[in-house]
């Protein structure tokens, strides 16, 4: 494969802790559920039965309603305990400026700034807010190293990874900061040399010369072919989780712009990918893509959809993988193709669930593939691979 794997270090053991907190408050909500319900089951039914009528005479109205009143206010206040395990578990408490423990600094971008000409008339705004993504209060301590610096000097030297590990957290965005980035100057070459002729500072990245060009299976589709579907019309695209560059790199070729989203996993491949002359774009699949509605010629990628579920959202991977593919869907313009490039699918069941969310588009499938490729280091059974070309419809 050509491209970089983007897997970040304990993202998965991440999801999994997830999982299992999530797994927990599903039980601890069963449980007070299941208690209040038999709280009030028992309050409703215990008194009658051994009773006589001739006592049952007695009890009147008033006592029925404070029983009443004292179920409800039980039903409530488990309740509101619910809602703040909640709250803790899934660390939704806001960042709290006035918290002593904060770093100046994000205290100072986080600080609200009236506008200085007064309410803008049109959007209604009255103050300007600067925005840090919720999750990143789960993610207190790299926040705080992140935002701990001297104003207006060099940022420090060993919180290179520290973006990457807030983003692939769920933090994102991330606070801006008021220190100087290091940088060393590179020697880059021209278009279109600098496009396989990558210098060697890069060397985290692997350059993948074969892919789209000469398959090595009827699940590699060649980009002529493909541009040849859309009858010429793609002039810009957007590789998902698209590592290196190499898909944009071809594109370049061809005179198309790509956007790659990266992640600076392992090395910095940003830097990589902006050598080749290349677009990259630090994001991670699980964030709302930066792009207006219709914006697209083609969206493609290889490895997207398993990191828009895994990393940062920490949810239900074919949930996430539904939001993932309306927010592709949007960016897309119609007519546009969506190219699932080699995907491939953990086993059969992924694969059909894959299916059904993406059948739910309504895209016509110029190209649908499963194929099944030998895997040397998984000698027991082939792995199940699906690639695809679809061309959204136009709607609405
Ligand atoms: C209802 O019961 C309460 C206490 O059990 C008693 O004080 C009250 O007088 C009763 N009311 C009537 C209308 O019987
Ligand atoms: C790309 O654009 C350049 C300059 O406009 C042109 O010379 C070249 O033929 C184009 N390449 C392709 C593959 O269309
Ligand atoms: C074989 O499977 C392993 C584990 O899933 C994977 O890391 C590796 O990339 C696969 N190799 C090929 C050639 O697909």
């Amino acid at each position: 494969m050509g491209s970089v794997s983007l897997k970040i270090g304990d993202g998965t053991v991440r999801f999994r802790r997830a999982t299992l907190c999530s797994s927990a408050l599903h039980l601890v909500m069963l449980a007070s559920v299941l208690i209040t319900n038999l709280f009030a089951l028992y309050a409703f039914t215990y008194a009658p039965k051994p009773l006589s009528p001739a006592v049952l005479h007695h009890k009147n109205i008033s006592v029925i309603s404070e029983h009443v009143a004292v179920i409800l206010r039980e039903i409530e206040s488990s309740e509101r305990r619910l809602h703040q395990i909640e709250r803790e578990l899934s660390g939704y408490e806001t960042l709290d400026p006035s918290l002593p423990s904060l770093p100046s600094e994000l205290k100072i971008f986080l600080n609200r700034h009236p506008l200085p000409l007064g309410p803008d008339s049109r959007s209604k705004i009255t103050e300007m807010v600067s925005s840090v993504a919720h999750s990143c209060a789960r993610s207190s301590d790299l926040l705080a190293q992140f935002m701990s610096y001297k104003p207006n000097t060099l940022c420090p030297v060993a919180d290179s990874h520290l973006p990457m590990k807030l983003i692939s957290r769920g933090c994102e965005p991330l606070p801006r900061r008021r220190c100087l980035s290091h940088t060393k100057p590179r020697q880059l070459l021209p278009l279109p040399k600098c496009l396989w002729n990558t210098p060697s500072f890069t060397g985290a990245a692997v350059l993948d010369k074969q892919m789209w060009i000469k398959p090595r299976g009827k699940n590699d589709f060649l980009i002529d072919d493909v541009l040849a579907l859309a009858g010429r019309g793609i002039r810009i695209g957007f590789d998902i989780a698209g590592g290196a560059g190499n898909f944009a790199a071809r594109m370049a070729e061809r005179n198309i712009t790509v956007v790659t989203s990266t992640l600076n996993a392992g090395g910095p491949v940003g830097e990589f990918v902006a050598a080749r002359g290349l677009f990259p774009l630090q994001l991670s699949p699980a964030n709302r893509f930066p792009f207006f509605d219709s914006t697209f010629d083609l969206v493609h990628t290889m490895n997207g959809l398993d990191e828009g579920g895994v990393i940062g959202m920490g949810q239900d991977p074919l949930k996430a993988l539904e939001f993932l593919m309306f927010d592709i869907d949007r960016i897309l313009r119609a007519g546009g193709l969506f190219w699932l490039d080699n995907y491939l699918c953990v086993d059969d069941e992924r694969k059909r669930a894959v299916t059904r969310v993406i059948e739910m588009f309504g895209y016509k499938k110029l190209k649908w593939v499963v194929g099944e490729k030998a895997n040397a280091t998984i000698t027991v059974k082939a792995q199940v691979y699906l690639s695809a070309v679809l061309q959204k419809p136009a709607r609405g």
